[in-house]
C-alpha cells in the first residue's frame, strides 16, 4: 500500500521511520513544506532499510506525488511553543494549514484513509472531514480518523500495568473523549481478565498522572514522538491487514451519548475501510456527562476554526 506522511518534523520523521520498518507500505511518500528536509529524512530512512529485510521505496515528493495513497497521515503543524499549556493553542494556525493541504490531498486520493495526528486533534479531525467533503463527495466519515485518546489510553495502561502487575495489553481500560484536558477514564467498564478495575482515588490520580505525563515530556524535550508513532503504526496495521482492532480513536459523532457535530474518541473497530464500527461502551451516568463535556469543549474549538 502507498502511504503518505504530510509534515516531516520530529513527529512525522519518527512515524515514517517506524512505518518503514514494519513492511506495511510498498511506497512511503514524505511531504514537507521545506522539501530538503523531506528528502534528507527519506534518504536516511531508505539507507537504514539496507540493514533490514524490508524493501520499499521511501521518497520525498510534492502533494501530487501522494496521488492514490491508501493511507495519508497528517502531521503538519505550527511549531509548538515551549511554554504551550494546551493543545488548543495550535488551533488557528493548524486549521489554516488544513485548509491549504486537505483540498489537494483529498482530490488526489479520494479513497484514502486519513489519519490525523495534528493538534488539537479532535477539532482538526472534524475540520479535515468537512474540508475533504467540500472537495470530493466520495469521502465518508469512516475514512477520517484522529489518533485521539489511543495515546492517552496507552499512557494510562502503562501506569495501571505497574500498579496491577499485569501486562498493558491485557488491561481493558480506555481513556475516552477529548485528547485534551476534558478527557476521562471509562473505569466503570474497565477490566483485567473479566475482573473489574475499581475507580478508587488511586486510579483517579493515575488518570490525572497519565494526562499530565505528556506535558512533562513536552517541557523537557519540546515534543512527544514515540507513543504517537506507535499509535499510528497500530492504526495503520489494523487498516492494511483489516485486523479490526478495537482502538479508542477520534471519529465523527452521530448520536453517541447524544453527541453530534464533532469528533471524539470512542472505541472503534478499525479495518480496511477505516472505522468499521463505533463500539457502544457502557458508560455510567457520570461518564456520560464527562463525554458530553468533552463534546462541548471540542465544539467550542470547532467554532473558532
Ligand atoms: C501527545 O499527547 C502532543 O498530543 C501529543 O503526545
Amino acid at each position: 500500500m502507498k502511504i503518505s506522511v504530510i509534515g516531516i518534523g520530529n513527529v512525522g520523521s519518527t512515524i515514517s521511520f517506524v512505518l518503514a520498518q514494519d513492511g506495511l507500505a510498498t511506497e512511503l511518500i514524505l511531504y514537507n513544506r521545506t522539501r530538503d528536509i523531506a528528502r534528507a529524512e527519506a534518504t536516511d530512512i531508505q539507507q537504514a532499510l539496507a540493514l533490514t529485510s524490508y524493501r520499499l521505496i521511501v521518497r520525498d515528493g510534492e502533494l501530487e506525488d501522494t496521488a492514490e495513497s491508501g493511507i495519508i497521515i497528517i502531521v503538519a503543524s505550527a511549531p509548538m511553543p515551549k511554554q504551550m499549556q494546551n493543545r488548543s493553542e495550535l488551533l488557528s494556525h493548524n486549521s489554516q494549514i488544513m485548509r491549504t493541504l486537505i483540498p489537494p490531498l483529498a482530490s488526489y486520493s479520494p479513497n484514502a484513509i486519513f489519519i490525523n495526528v495534528s493538534n488539537p486533534v479532535d477539532a482538526l479531525t472534524y475540520e479535515i472531514l468537512q474540508i475533504a467533503r467540500q472537495h470530493t463527495d466520495q469521502i465518508d466519515w469512516q475514512q477520517v480518523i484522529g489518533t485521539g485518546t489511543l495515546i492517552d489510553s496507552a499512557r494510562f495502561r502503562d501506569l495501571l500495568s505497574t500498579q496491577l502487575g499485569i501486562h498493558p495489553l491485557d488491561i481493558n481500560a480506555y481513556i475516552l473523549g477529548e485528547h485534551g484536558d476534558s478527557q476521562f477514564a471509562a473505569l466503570s467498564s474497565a477490566t483485567i481478565g473479566g475482573e473489574p478495575i475499581n475507580a478508587d482515588p488511586l486510579r483517579q490520580q493515575m488518570v490525572e498522572d497519565a494526562k499530565h505525563s505528556a506535558w512533562k515530556i513536552f517541557q523537557a524535550k519540546g515534543y512527544t514522538n514515540y507513543t504517537v508513532s506507535l499509535a499510528v503504526k497500530l492504526i495503520v496495521r489494523s487498516i492494511v491487514e483489516d485486523l479490526r482492532y478495537t482502538l479508542p480513536v477520534s471519529v465523527l459523532m452521530e448520536g453517541y451519548c447524544d453527541v453530534f457535530n464533532c469528533c471524539l474518541s470512542v472505541p472503534c473497530a478499525v479495518g480496511r475501510s477505516g472505522v468499521h464500527r463505533r463500539i457502544e461502551t457502557r458508560l455510567n451516568e457520570k461518564e456520560v456527562l464527562a463525554f458530553q463535556n468533552c463534546a462541548r469543549t471540542v465544539q467550542q474549538q470547532i467554532q473558532q476554526c
